[in-house]
């Protein structure tokens, strides 16, 4: 047993994914979250520059005395996917619980994987699909305006901006076939609506934000890190840049409150 918060940290909002699902299965759990909204994209660019940021990103959970560490940033399991080795506590990406359950969900062995083109470069999705079943046919977008649409709060379903551009990436992809699409940016559960609309409703969304909080979740029950049953949780948010359009889409995305709960610091 273990009282100490999960420590998730992403590039900005994204892995907020994450974390609405850790309430959802762990509701007795303390979460302190980092999103680098000062930085963010991570997703357009380099290697060195990636793995920077990620490190400065899990030292700073772990100043906070985490018990593991949740990288819940598809850019930066994709591109760095060695980082959190050198770690004291477990650390779980995306990558693994997320490829699993497309290869789980699957009927026709066609699978669409979406991601920031860091992470398409670096084919990581891909590379772990054929790992679990080398015959999956795989179709790969990178979509690296939805980062910015998010961030900025072009959320709403009805939004004519991320549908438009919702439709001119997944046009491609649409025509493959596939029955089931990755989310592989934990950005992009966040405008789901708009992505399920454009590819349809046969198309089964995998996302990557709830496949790694499901993997995280299997990690602390493995290594008895779970909180006890009397833990009432507390969540803690800090961002690297000005707080309000955190503020906004945070609630909007989690449905409850986060007043008094975001802090602003500096990750450099
Ligand atoms: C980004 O910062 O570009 C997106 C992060 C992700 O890939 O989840």
């Amino acid at each position: 047993m273990d009282n100490r918060p999960i420590g998730v940290f992403d590039s900005g909002l994204g892995g907020l994914t994450a974390v609405k699902e850790l309430m959802r299965l762990l509701p007795n759990e303390h979460i302190l979250y980092f999103g680098d909204t000062g930085r963010v994209p991570y997703g357009t660019r380099g290697r060195d520059i990636i793995r920077h940021y990620a490190k400065q990103d899990m030292n700073f959970l772990m100043q906070h005395d985490v018990k593991a560490v949740l990288a819940a940033c598809g850019t930066v399991s994709s591109v760095a996917s060695d980082i959190g080795g050198s770690l004291s506590v477990p650390y779980i990406d995306v990558l693994r619980p997320t490829a699993r359950a497309a290869v789980n969900q699957t009927k026709n062995g066609r699978i669409g994987i979406i991601g920031t083109s860091a992470t398409i470069a670096s084919g990581s999705y891909r590379r772990e699909i054929h790992k679990i079943d080398p015959n999956i046919e795989v179709f790969e977008q990178a979509c690296p305006l939805f980062v910015p649409l998010v961030e900025n709060a072009f959320v709403a379903p009805q939004d004519e901006v991320t549908r438009l551009v919702a439709q001119r990436y997944l046009a491609a992809i649409r025509e493959k076939g596939v029955d089931t699409l990755i989310l592989g940016c934990t950005h992009y559960p966040i405008i789901s609506p708009t992505i399920r609309s454009v590819m349809g409703r046969g198309v089964t969304l995998i996302n990557s934000g709830r496949e790694a909080a499901a993997g995280c979740l299997e990690i602390l029950k493995e290594n008895d890190l779970l909180c006890g049953a009397d833990s009432r949780a507390e969540y803690q948010y800090y961002v690297s840049d000005d707080t309000d359009s955190f503020f906004h889409v945070a609630e909007l995305f989690l449905g409850q409150s986060v007043q008094g709960k975001v802090e602003r610091i500096d990750i450099e």
